[in-house]
């Protein structure tokens, strides 16, 4: 195997809190042991155009604590093709880039497994996505923040939804996985969350409401994963036609759950991370996601990390319904 002098680093997909802090732990490790650094613009559509500059470690100066992510970041779909695929690794050979570190969530990973497959050029994955759906480490880069985000906006709806004694429905994201809708819902003492991985009250809507405002409660908060077909809106609708006496409202956060600093937690996992894909590579590790588990780093194969099925504590579920009575 050849030896690796130049490693690569970007940033993939929806940008999270605490990329920047995983840009300045690659970069600073990586110039410690020894690498040159070279910083990648704009995800995989930057690798392919070859937007590319070194780094020293001023560059990653003041950037822990800001949300984003300094490289910027993009969903290429070039890169999905052989011809983008090619034209990446001609750009890789040219600027003399050996090895890639990625930061990024599914899509991007699963973009790095098949560009390290077809190319065998060295790639290391860091989680980074808000979504926290990467199976194989507890959390991912991101997720601590934008929980922490979802709560103090929640807060915040329930002062009015208290006063005005309505029904809200507050969509989050979190694509495919319930994490953010679940953990938020506990965090904020919500009545209710409806999440990808527990349909069971797609029909049943009445329980919802039974389950606390029909009893004492005259106002109720409802945390919702963002669906195309049954997002917030979809109840809010059901409710207002089957139910119209309740007056019903619709919070959808969008973006600004993406924003922000990142929290302590997020910038350690950052860190942690980052200084672990350095030494992954020094070890000869290819082609593996740099998770934590139980405190500990783990390297978790691409294929495994990227599995769809990470597996949301079914507890939590009986947890918020015990507790929202
Ligand atoms: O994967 C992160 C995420 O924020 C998801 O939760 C959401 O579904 C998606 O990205 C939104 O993507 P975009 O910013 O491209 O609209």
């Amino acid at each position: 195997m050849a030896t690796i002098k130049t490693i690569g680093v970007l940033t993939s997909g929806g940008d999270a809190p605490g990329m920047n802090a995983a840009i300045r732990a690659v970069t600073r490790a990586g110039i410690a042991k020894g690498f040159r650094i070279k910083g990648i613009y704009r995800g995989y559509e930057g690798l392919i155009n070859g937007e590319i500059k070194e780094f020293t470690t001023e560059d990653v100066s003041g950037i822990i604590n800001r949300g984003g992510t300094i490289l910027r970041t993009a969903r290429s779909t070039r890169f999905t093709t052989d011809e983008g695929m090619q034209m990446a690794y001609d750009s890789m050979q040219k600027k003399e880039i050996d090895a890639l570190v990625v930061i990024g969530g599914n899509g991007s990973l699963t973009g790095a497994m098949e560009f390290a497959k077809k190319f065998d050029v060295p790639c290391i994955g860091l989680p980074g996505t808000i979504d926290n759906d990467l199976y194989g480490t507890d959390s991912t880069i991101g997720y601590d923040t934008t929980l922490n985000t979802i709560v103090e906006c929640v807060d915040r709806i329930r002062d009015t939804a208290t006063s005005h004694e309505r029904i809200f429905f507050i969509e989050v994201m979190g694509r495919d996985a319930g994490f953010l809708a679940q953990y938020s819902a506990i965090a904020s003492g919500a009545e209710a969350a409806i999440i990808p991985e527990d349909r069971r009250d797609v029909d049943q809507l009445e329980e919802f409401l039974n389950r606390g405002i029909r009893k004492s409660k005259k106002s109720c908060i409802v945390i919702v994963s963002e669906s195309p077909k049954c997002g917030a809106m979809y109840y809010a609708d059901r409710v207002k036609k089957e139910f119209p006496d309740y007056d019903v409202r619709v919070t959808i956060l969008g973006h600004l759950q993406r924003g922000g600093s990142p929290s302590a937690h997020d910038r350690i996992l950052a860190s942690q991370t980052g200084y672990g894909a350095i030494e992954a590579i020094i070890q000869g590790q290819r082609n593996v996601m740099i998770g934590i588990r139980n405190n500990e780093i783990v390297y978790v194969p691409f294929s495994e990390a990227i599995r769809s099925d990470k597996p949301l504590n079914k507890k939590l579920i009986k947890i918020l319904d015990d507790l929202s009575i």
